[in-house]
């Protein structure tokens, strides 16, 4: 089922939810399954559908800032943060409170709270009277799905429907933050920038997982920076470098198998005679966020054993595309 944004169809996908349905909904980030966040067995069907690993909490959906000290115990951080960023594309962890279930924050005693700037996702929140639990929409460790059609590529069978609100703005997950220890730490970049929390709370660190691979052996802040992500069907490269660096290195390390090149806008001539999608402007890190995954997907159809992606390392939202990048390489990316 494809409910579109009228008043009629968010009210049918809204009593879905309340049902303990899954319904797939916009936000300006990625699409989310959804369910109902205090419905224990709405949420196991989450898990059940993504094959989600069950030690990987969910975020849960809210549309209004009173919602934190009821699913939360909020400090000051976390109003200064929703005061500036909400709504927004930002995800606060905070300590749980007991009415949200075990199995949403994966047995943790925190539970992650994001209020979605997507219209359409707040009206749903609002209408079917719950918080929404919804990780991103695609199957587990595959390209976060941006438009309904994604959705409904991935899973078809396995939910009520699909709410279309269009492409997603951002195209990138949320921020994540976590507000539990005595300094804040980003977990995970996203469009609301480092740089722009440092401006609320100057004392925030980036977690190392964010931009390097850690051993094995260490404990991670955020248990689903310890899964694979992102990644499409193919073995995947990611290089950082010129045009026409990259292209020398693809020349000497492709040894005739079908690849693909992932570059920038205006740059596929470098590249003539290999398969060629490119995902924004050079120096565009909006842009490029907003057509990763699409890009991604686009080339996970295409039957191709290898991918070469042309990356660069940025600040500010560029931070968030590298992340991804690196994860969708298995942190296989090399200087050129
Ligand atoms: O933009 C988004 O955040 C999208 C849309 C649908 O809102 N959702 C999303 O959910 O990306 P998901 O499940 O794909 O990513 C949630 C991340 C995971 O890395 C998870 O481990 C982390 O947030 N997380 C959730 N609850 C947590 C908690 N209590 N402590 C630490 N990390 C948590
Ligand atoms: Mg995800």
């Amino acid at each position: 089922m494809i409910w579109n944004d009228s008043e009629a169809d968010l009210r049918l996908a809204a009593e879905q939810l309340r049902q303990g349905k899954l319904v797939a909904i916009p936000t300006e980030t990625v699409y989310g399954l959804g369910a109902n966040a205090l419905d224990e067995k709405a949420v196991a069907s989450i898990f059940r559908a993504k094959g989600r690993p069950t030690d990987n909490p969910l975020i849960v959906h809210i549309a209004d800032v009173n919602d934190l000290k009821t699913y939360a115990e909020p400090n000051e951080w976390a109003y200064l943060l929703a005061e500036r960023f909400w709504p927004g594309p930002l995800t606060m962890i905070l300590p749980k409170k007991d009415v949200i279930p075990n199995i949403v924050s994966a047995g943790l005693d925190s539970v992650a709270l994001r209020f979605p700037a997507h219209p359409v996702a707040q009206a749903l929140i609002r209408y079917s009277g719950c918080p929404i639990a919804a990780p991103s929409a695609n199957i587990s460790g595959k390209p976060s799905g941006t438009t309904a059609e994604h959705v409904l590529h991935d899973f078809k069978d396995s939910i009520s429907g699909v709410v279309d609100g269009g492409r997603c703005a951002c195209g990138l997950e949320s921020t994540v933050v976590s507000l539990l220890g005595d300094h804040p730490v980003l977990l995970r970049p996203g469009f609301i920038t480092p740089e722009q929390i440092r401006e609320v709370i100057p004392s925030l660190t980036v977690a190392r997982a964010v931009e390097e691979e850690l051993p094995k052996d260490e404990t991670v802040l955020s248990p689903g920076l310890a899964h694979k992500h992102y990644a499409p069907n193919a073995e995947t490269v990611g290089l950082i470098g010129d045009a026409k660096s990259v292209s020398e290195y693809i020349r000497q390390h492709s040894d005739g198998e079908s690849c693909a090149v992932m570059c920038f806008d205006g740059e596929e001539g470098y590249f003539a005679g290999d398969t060629v999608l490119s995902y924004g402007r050079r120096g565009n890190s909006a842009e490029q966020g907003e057509r990763l995954f699409s890009t991604l997907r686009q080339l996970d159809e295409m039957n191709i054993s290898r991918i070469y992606i042309n990356a660069e390392y940025g600040e500010g939202v560029g931070l968030a595309v590298y992340n991804r990048l690196l994860r969708s390489c298995g942190f296989r990316m090399i200087r050129v």
